[in-house]
């Protein structure tokens, strides 16, 4: 009776939509699944969280609404970390709170983007940048490869600035695990500084990270701030994708254009869960990971490990990934049908096609489940591909 508003209509299908109905029909038939697709930590969150969360929701002052951009007190904690984590200088006005960094994603591309707008999407990519950022803004989309031989990095000489407005970049990156050195970074700020493009730095994942790697921020860039505006997220940091809490530091104009929509349309994250997040980010005392984080990524590693050992002694080429906690992994074949295959014995990945045209022959492994479970799924996949491991 009610057609959808044409932006609405551009959206793409849901391509996870078919393997999760396969999911939800398995787990009904009792099936034992192993999800390895899902990107939400299986880890708790550490106890300074929970023990915060406690007294924070306990204080009845912490019930009304907040400040647009955020508790001073929340952006002060922000602030205090760039400098400790990054040693980046960023004031009060140069932060906004955000619920979750996805909605701030959406955000600023609806204070920055006109209808007919180019927007640089990495692909394959979290597809909010396509969907929500580009398509529901009125933007139109100009894919930026991420090619396994340039090491899923753009090759940000070959784009045509003309008409582009905004262009996303996530490193470390979800899904190819890919990671970045600060001379890629310095040629994108170059590169948007030239032609006055307003730079989308997604670094959700900059504390899930092995092996002494030590994700930067675009802000550690010379002339990043006059450009830049980076989404950081404590979704994955501190184990709570559901509380809802994340920030964007950068460029002043950026952030105020990111609060003028938001001021319109939400009203910022509780006061609660930024005092638990100031707290939270307060146990980092200098630029290395507090102790529990230092677990949880040492847990993530030897997951890795496990996995990635596996799929190469099964004959696939298989980059260990030095930061976030996905494998990607190029299964030679349409990522629809490997991963429908997976499920038939009872292992669940995502289709690199849900990413992007890029993705078509990858599935992506979350390693968001115990060891144990990682080693019976390889067990399964070894045995459905009459491999031995
Ligand atoms: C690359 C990337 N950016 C942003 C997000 C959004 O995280 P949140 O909205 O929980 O902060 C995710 C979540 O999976 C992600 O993978």
């Amino acid at each position: 009776m009610f057609e959808f508003a044409d932006r609405v209509k551009r959206l793409p299908p849901y391509l996870f939509a078919e393997v999760e109905k396969v999911m939800r029909e398995k787990k009904a038939q009792g099936i034992d699944l192993i999800s390895l697709s899902i990107g939400d930590p299986d880890l708790p969150p550490p106890p300074v969280v929970v023990e915060a969360l406690k007294s924070e929701v306990a204080d009845l002052k912490n019930h009304n609404y907040s400040l647009s951009q955020g508790e001073p007190e929340f952006r002060q904690a922000v602030s205090e970390w760039c400098k400790k984590r990054f040693r980046i200088d960023v004031a009060q006005d140069e932060i906004i709170a955000l619920l979750g960094s996805k909605e701030g994603l959406a955000n600023v591309a609806r204070a920055f983007v006109n209808a007919g707008d180019h927007v640089l999407v990495p692909d394959p990519s979290y597809p909010v940048y396509n969907n929500a950022s580009t398509i529901l803004n009125d933007g139109v989309a100009v894919s930026m490869p991420l090619l396994e031989e340039n090491g899923f990095k753009p090759d940000v000489e070959a784009v045509h600035p003309e008409k582009v407005k905004m262009m996303f970049l996530n490193y470390p990156n979800n899904p190819t695990g890919a990671t970045v050195d600060k001379k890629f970074l310095k040629q994108a700020v170059e590169f948007a500084r030239e032609n006055d493009i307003i730079l989308c730095y997604d670094n959700a994942y900059s504390e899930i990270s092995f092996d002494g790697y030590k994700a930067p921020s675009i802000l550690e860039i010379d002339g990043a701030k006059d450009v830049a505006i980076e989404f950081h997220s404590l979704s994955k940091t501190f184990n709570i994708t559901g509380d809802r809490i994340a920030f964007a530091v950068g460029n002043k104009q950026l952030i105020s254009g990111l609060t003028k929509v938001k001021s319109q349309i939400d009203s910022g994250p509780s006061v609660y869960i930024q005092k638990v997040a100031a707290k939270a980010l307060s146990t980092y005392k200098n630029d290395k990971p507090p102790d529990f984080l230092k677990e949880n990524n040492k847990i993530y590693a030897e997951r890795r490990d496990v996995l990635v050992e596996r799929l190469c002694s099964m004959g696939y080429k298989c980059p260990t990934p030095k930061a976030t906690f996905y494998v990607w992994l190029n299964c030679k074949c349409s990522s629809i049908e490997f991963a429908t295959k997976l499920l038939s014995a009872g292992v669940a990945v995502t289709p690199g096609i849900g990413f992007g045209e890029h993705g078509a022959n990858y599935v992506r492994f979350s390693l968001t489940q115990p060891k144990e479970r990682i080693i019976e799924a390889s067990k399964r996949i070894a045995a459905l591909l009459s491999c031995a491991v």
